[in-house]
């Protein structure tokens, strides 16, 4: 095995409970918070919501377990994972750390407005009623050039830090402290938000489905959303897999995963889309809804400023649970293959990144003139690059490596263990990450690029 402390054992979650977490923490985050109430948003609502509960069945559960699985038989990183079961895959691997680095610079920037507003949050700049105001507080910082790429670097600074410490001190601790946090917070914000006179528009908005609105362009970005919000396509599953002991009970975590992330992105809706509501704003109004709709409504609310607080730290505690799960990608790839210690690597991958985010930063200020794809700037390409092409392409991928070269078999044998863990619906698995996962995914971006 190239791992780098040879003799050493590879480190392992503490517990149980640890990975779950972890798991968790890297799929809940921004996707949940800030993407989810706004892409459902743009796309009918409830429509795509149900399209996205399609695309969770079908394709989340079964990527999970692929995942984790093979980082777990491996106990390697998302290149090395490939390349020990068969050396000709590892470019698969390669494409996710590529994404890793792809999202996380964007990612970062959206960290960095939120690592802002929780400054501001608590010295009460928020404490606006006008939502034309706040539109344009929120305007000038993103359009700005020092402060947002200075945000920026805090954030990653924030991430590199949990990093450092490694799976157990730095990842596993941090968890155990923002998930638990966070389920509390959100909890209580969306009873808040659902008690608001004229709420029930906002739940109606979320839950009923306007078909009108489906397009298979709805279709890409809900199953984009999905690998995006459940950190599937680009190796984080595998490589926090293979911290995993042999006694880890897969198929449990499978399912307890994407279950906590949808809970959390149906409750991020609920919290969000009824104040919107209440409030009379926009729901479509894109990827300023939690930062301008949000504190309109909580400046309008009792104790607003209490719940403004609780709601930027849960947004910062959750984007820094899913950004040090990206960067751990890039870390234990450079630490398992290229033999360099965890500090050095760390430093030095979360430098790339900080670079590379600040064309993302700047496209919406000084750079936003400057399209990459078609109408599209620096970070929209990113994002689109990465949600939209990588991941759901990495999950193809990785449907046709279990399914087919690795093999089914070899998967449930080692998800089994010997029989110590009951695998029931190993069959239906089978046939989907054979199957359905492929076809399905093909179909999607075959369709939509066509
Ligand atoms: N799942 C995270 C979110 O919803 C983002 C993420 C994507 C994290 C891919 C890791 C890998 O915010």
């Amino acid at each position: 095995m190239s791992n780098v402390n040879e003799g050493q054992p590879r480190e392992q979650w503490g517990s149980k409970l640890g990975f779950i977490l972890a798991a968790a923490g890297s799929a809940v985050g921004l996707g949940n918070l800030w993407k989810f109430p706004y892409i459902a948003g743009k796309n009918g609502g409830g429509a795509f919501v149900l399209i996205y509960f399609i695309i969770l069945f079908l394709v989340g559960f079964t990527l999970m377990l692929a995942e984790i699985t093979l980082g777990r038989a491996t106990q390697l990183n998302a290149i090395g994972a490939y390349r020990k079961i068969r050396k000709s895959w590892a470019w698969v691997g390669s494409l996710g750390v590529v994404a890793a680095f792809l999202i996380l610079s964007f990612y970062s920037v959206i960290g960095g407005w939120v690592i802002n507003y929780t400054m501001k949050s608590f010295t009460g700049a928020l404490h606006v009623t006008d939502g034309q105001a706040l539109g344009m507080m929120f305007e000038k910082l993103i359009t700005g050039t020092t402060e947002p790429i200075l945000f920026h670097g805090l954030f990653m600074l924030a991430t590199l830090l949990i990093v450092l410490g490694g799976v157990g001190g730095g990842i596993e601790k941090s968890n155990k402290i923002f998930m638990p946090g966070l389920f509390v917070i959100i909890i209580i914000l969306a009873i808040r938000s659902m008690t608001l006179p004229g709420a029930s528009e906002g739940i109606k908005y979320l839950l009923v489905p306007d078909f009108s609105k489906v397009t298979i362009g709805v279709v890409l970005d809900a199953l984009g959303q999905v690998f995006f919000s459940l950190s599937l396509g680009m190796g984080c599953m595998i490589t926090y897999g293979s911290y995993l002991g042999k006694d880890s009970n897969i198929p449990q975590s499978s399912i307890i995963i994407p279950l906590i992330d949808t809970g959390v992105a149906i409750l991020a809706g609920l919290a969000v889309l009824p104040a919107v509501f209440a409030f009379g704003f926009d729901p479509s109004s894109g990827p300023g809804l939690i930062f301008v709709t949000f504190p309109a409504v909580f400046a309008k609310m009792p104790l607003g400023s209490i719940f403004e607080v609780m709601f930027f730290l849960l947004v910062l505690f959750a984007a820094l649970s899913s950004s040090i799960s990206m960067l751990e990608v890039i870390v234990a790839y450079v630490v398992d293959e290229w033999k360099i210690n965890r500090k050095i690597a760390t430093l030095l991958t979360s430098l790339i990144i900080f670079l590379l985010g600040i064309p993302a930063t700047l496209s919406f200020g000084p750079w936003s003139h400057i399209t990459i794809l078609p109408g599209r700037g620096f970070f929209d390409t990113f994002d689109f690059i990465a949600s939209n092409v990588l991941l759901p392409l990495g999950g193809f991928l990785l449907c046709i490596f279990v399914g087919w070269i690795w093999g089914t078999e070899k998967a449930i044998k080692e998800v089994r263990n010997n029989g110590k863990i009951s695998f029931q619906w190993a069959g239906i698995w089978s046939f989907l990450v054979k199957y359905v996962g492929p076809v399905a995914i093909l179909i999607v971006m075959v369709r939509s690029f066509l």
